[in-house]
């Protein structure tokens, strides 16, 4: 079968053609069925019409989707080499997001499903970060604890088998992304901020200045980065820190150690009172590096394994919609045509 996905949630525009086999059955079987495998996978950024601001503009974002999305769709289809007439299943992003971004998305999905008269699958938009890794690996094991880091979501997850994922904590205040985003607008280092704060940070002392780490009083699996934040600014301010003080590296490097520090504590929380087969990092801010590293030398730490997509699976992209249409097919949810699909801007 032939999958055509489109994902609009926020600032990227992207759409996948993927290709999965039948065999392997529907329910128990699909767990072991091989990935769909990625034959496009188009992903448009507007971070060059975003970065004056310092953060996405959704009136701005919602415009150029509409401009860019039926030549992003066409470039998918044919650098996969399917006609539209080959597209067995239609994907799309429903939410959360912005919504009139994610609404480009739906209807452009929507309409192609009705002139093809062929099936199309809503996705949940963290559900689809979280299925990433599933596209690189065959066999995870479940249970698997999901930690999901991006520019609007910090979530730890228990993943109890396909597509049965339980919440388990989620920021109260800014998402880790949306924190790193912020330090760098403050210091005019440009948007979107973690790639920025990763680069300019490389070779600095991670040690060099002190953040206290967030706890909430409760021991809930809850993050908090608006604290790291404040204190991040008030170095800043503090010292006179800017574009190209001497300091830069180290207090970036120092910052971003805190998030990683924020992220992982709550990990090994969840990892002591769950019992995981294995850890899946995912999200935007799961390109960094230091992340990464530290992420698998945790997971190896306590013997289990770690599961992170590759970088440009990390950051929002069609194909990781697919991922989930696929299982969502494999195990018979979906059903026939539906153009009551609506896109919702949180959960
Ligand atoms: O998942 P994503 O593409 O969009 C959302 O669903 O939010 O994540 C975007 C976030 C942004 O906050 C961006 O600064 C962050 O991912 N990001 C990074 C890196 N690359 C992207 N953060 C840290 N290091 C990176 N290399
Ligand atoms: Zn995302």
């Amino acid at each position: 079968m032939v999958i055509l996905a489109i994902e609009t949630s926020c600032d990227e525009t992207s759409a996948a053609v993927l290709s999965a086999g039948n065999g392997g059955g529907t329910g128990l079987a699909a767990r072991e069925a091989a990935p769909p495998e990625i034959l496009s996978n188009i992903v448009l950024s507007q971070d060059e019409i975003h970065a004056p601001y310092g953060g996405v503009v959704p009136e701005l974002a919602s415009r150029q989707h509409i401009k860019s999305i039926e030549a992003i769709v066409r470039e998918a289809l044919s650098r996969a080499g399917v006609e539209l007439g080959a597209v067995d299943l239609f994907a799309v992003t429903q939410g959360p997001g912005l919504i009139g971004s994610l609404l480009v998305g739906l209807m452009f999905a929507k309409s192609l499903a009705y002139f093809g008269r062929k099936p199309v699958v809503g996705v949940d938009h963290l559900e689809a970060h979280l299925e990433a890794v599933f596209l690189e690996n065959r066999g995870i094991p479940y249970p698997l604890l999901g930690l999901l880091v991006s520019g609007g979501h910090t979530s730890l997850y228990l993943m109890e088998g396909p597509l049965q994922n339980r919440l388990l904590g989620r920021t109260r205040d800014d998402a880790a992304g949306e924190a790193l985003d912020k330090v760098a607008k403050f210091l005019g280092l440009g948007y979107p901020g973690g790639p920025v704060v990763e680069r300019l940070g490389r070779g600095g002392d991670p040690a060099a200045f002190p953040f206290a780490l967030p706890r909430t009083k409760d021991r809930s699996l809850d993050f908090s980065f608006s604290g790291l934040k404040t204190a991040a600014l008030r170095h800043i301010r503090g010292q006179g820190l800017a574009k190209d003080s001497p300091r830069l590296a180290d207090f970036l490097a120092s910052f971003e150690e805190a998030v990683v520090r924020a992220l992982l504590g709550n990990l090994a929380q969840a990892v002591e009172t769950g019992e995981p087969r294995g850890l899946i990092l995912c999200g935007g801010v799961a390109r960094n590096t230091r992340l990464r590293t530290r992420f698998e030398d945790y997971a190896s730490s306590v013997g289990l394994p770690a599961y992170i997509p590759s970088p440009k699976l990390c950051t929002d992209n069609a194909a990781m919609v697919a991922a989930v249409a696929f299982k969502k097919f494999r195990a018979g949810q979906v059903g026939p045509l539906d153009l009551d699909l609506d896109a919702y801007a949180r959960r």
